[in-house]
């Protein structure tokens, strides 16, 4: 199997984390690069990471998470933000920054937002929040897989009451950017204590179809 591959299956939804292992430096910034070059729609990179690394914070935010323990016992709680549906109006300086960095010259700036703003006008099959959370579980996935690869576990969390969750941000994390930022989802990353149970998963057959 190669090492990519040994990773995958390394990673699995850790339930318990050792709460006296802490993560790196730069273990902890390798798995955040992962998320940060990470692909995302147009390339709007529409995430923002808060790390939760202090005890007393991961306390406070437990108990809108179901107090699952790996909010406790994780060496990093990461909360994956997703920018508001504002960011990506036609105009915003946000888009027109992101383009901007882009494009190689006027015509092709102006390619970019014509063809951004015909995709959000006609052809998105979502809302814009939605959309922006889409990409923000794509950074975590690469996350978790980074964090796989260099030994560490990690468990994504949805389990929360998303009210509870954001107040609860906004009570203990005084740099929340509450007006700017949706949660999509949460990320405890840390080191097991338990062994990994068997992968239960369907069979290639059944969820893939090729056509020839
Ligand atoms: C978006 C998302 C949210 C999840 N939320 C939770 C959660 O709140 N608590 C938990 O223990 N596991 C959570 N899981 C883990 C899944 O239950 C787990 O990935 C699935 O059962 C497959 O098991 P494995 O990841 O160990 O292979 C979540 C997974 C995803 C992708």
């Amino acid at each position: 199997m190669n090492e990519f591959m040994k990773a995958m299956e390394f990673r699995h939804a850790c339930k318990l984390f050792d709460d006296k292992k802490k993560i790196s430096k730069k273990d902890i910034g390798t798995i955040l690069n992962a998320g940060r070059l990470s692909p995302s729609s147009f390339g709007l990179e529409p995430w923002h990471f808060l790390v939760i690394e202090n005890a007393k914070v991961k306390e406070a935010l437990g108990a809108a998470c179901w107090n699952q323990p790996q909010v406790t016992t994780c060496s990093h709680f990461v909360i994956l933000l997703s920018k508001k549906a504002k960011f990506f109006k036609k105009g915003s300086e946000y888009l027109d920054e992101s383009f901007d960095r882009r494009a190689k010259d006027e015509k092709s700036l102006k390619n970019i937002q014509k063809a951004f703003d015909n995709f959000i006008k006609k052809d998105l099959g979502t809302d814009v929040t939605n959309w922006a959370k889409m990409q923000v579980y794509i950074a975590g996935a690469n996350m978790m897989n980074a964090a796989a690869f260099i030994g560490i576990d990690s468990c994504p969390m949805e389990g929360f009451n998303a009210k509870a969750l954001r107040k609860a941000i906004i009570k203990n994390v005084p740099s929340f950017d509450k007006k700017n930022y949706e949660i999509a989802y949460t990320l405890a990353f840390g080191y097991r204590v338990e062994k990994q149970k068997e992968k239960i998963r369907w069979p290639l057959e059944k969820i893939v179809t090729f056509i020839k």
